[in-house]
């Protein structure tokens, strides 16, 4: 039991938590969940260690719920659960390494090719690895410049792609269709595809022209945050990959009776339930409506902003707005993640119009207080 100082440190913390729960939009993670239906199950010490598909000796694990909703999402990014396999990562970075991981297995001497803009997770886990990365050019929306990938693509060696879809700073997305037509035009032999979806895997099955997302697209391997896009009450997020190339990464296990072909040794068994409730809990209807709903208010802080003069703009089905940076005090009260000259406000779930105008009134009073010219659009009426 607690004492009565340390009862007394929670609860603070727990107002700390009910007041600020909706603090966040520098960051993608939504708010708009309620998984009271699982709470029981915080009482028992789940762990998925292993593969989810095989027998495991550790009984108390959630791999018929686990393999349920891996399915759902191989199905989701129009892959067959026969030739695709996945698992419930700790994250995105996990989901990133995963594919990776079995990349390098795969192409032992590939060259990792990647954007300026790929998520810091892509260059830690390629330094974990061993592997050797180039880095491409950026356009001035965040996308990977294809002629400078051709330009730096060396042909003597397998080029394994890290595509962004969905950049963490601009919500920019890498086109898999024009990467592999480099690919094919530069004579490269082999190749691999990953793609971070972390941000945007959650938001391009659900719309009506997504840019190239699927295994059908080309990937090979992807990532998705259940996170980001959908909401839970800690980090999780989907890994899949084609079977076909999981052979080199596959260990048996005697201590647990089974065979391990994750990442991690033990495994949350809590998230997978939570993976596995939000394809069950939510229709594919009111997944398109949410994400709309999401696309739909970044699109009205676009307009209000630019309505106001400021520079402010998103790309093609994100929900990541890209406005110039406000002053620190703007940045610190908002817990905003400020990049190059600019900052982003991600439109959750969680968000209203009210709490966006909120939002953008102070960010207006704040560019007219710091009187930054140079956030308007020219010709604007300054
Ligand atoms: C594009 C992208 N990839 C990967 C990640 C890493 O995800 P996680 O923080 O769940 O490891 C993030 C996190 O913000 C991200 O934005």
């Amino acid at each position: 039991m607690l004492n009565y100082a340390d009862k007394n440190r929670l609860e603070i913390f727990k107002a700390l938590c009910e007041t600020n729960k909706y603090f966040n939009v520098g960051y993608p993670e939504d708010f708009d969940f309620d998984y009271s239906e699982l709470k029981d199950f915080l009482d028992y010490s789940l762990n998925n260690c292993g593969d989810h598909e095989a027998y495991c000796n550790y009984i108390l694990n959630t791999f018929q719920f686990e393999k349920e909703a891996v399915d759902w999402f191989i199905r989701l990014f129009k892959g067959d659960p026969k030739d695709i396999y996945g698992y419930v990562t700790h994250g995105g970075s996990e989901g990133n390494m995963w594919g990776l991981w079995i990349a390098r297995e795969k192409y032992p001497d590939g060259l990792v090719y990647m954007s300026k803009d790929s998520h810091y997770s892509a260059a830690k886990n390629i330094r974990m690895l061993g592997m050797t990365s180039v880095i491409v050019d950026i356009d001035d929306r965040g996308v990977m410049v294809y002629d400078d990938l051709a330009a730096k693509l060396d042909t003597s060696k397998p080029a394994i792609i890290f595509a962004t879809i969905g950049s963490t700073a601009r919500g920019a997305v890498d086109n898999v269709t024009d990467i592999l037509n480099v690919l094919k035009t530069s004579g490269v032999k082999d190749h691999y595809i990953h793609g971070d979806q972390a941000l945007s895997g959650a938001i391009l099955p659900f719309v009506e022209d997504p840019q190239p997302y699927s295994f059908e697209d080309g990937f090979d391997s992807l990532t998705v945050c259940i996170t980001k896009g959908f909401g839970s009450p800690m980090p999780a997020a989907i890994a899949l990959a084609k079977r076909e190339n999981l052979e080199n990464i596959a260990c048996e296990v005697d201590y647990i009776k089974s065979n391990d072909l994750t990442v991690a040794g033990s495994r949350n068994g809590f998230t997978p339930l939570v993976a596995w409730y939000i394809t069950k809990a939510m229709s594919m209807e009111a997944m398109k409506e949410r994400v709309q709903y999401k696309l739909d208010l970044a699109q009205y802080v676009v307009d209000e902003l630019k309505k106001n003069g400021v520079d402010a703009w998103r790309s093609k089905n994100s929900i990541t707005v890209v406005a110039p940076r406000p002053s620190e005090a703007f940045i610190h009260k908002h817990k905003l993640a400020p990049f190059d000259n600019s900052i982003h406000i991600i439109t959750t779930a969680h968000n209203s119009i009210a709490s966006l105008d909120r939002l953008v009134y102070e960010l207006l009073l704040d560019y007219d207080i710091t009187s930054n010219s140079q956030h308007r659009l020219s010709g604007s009426g300054q």
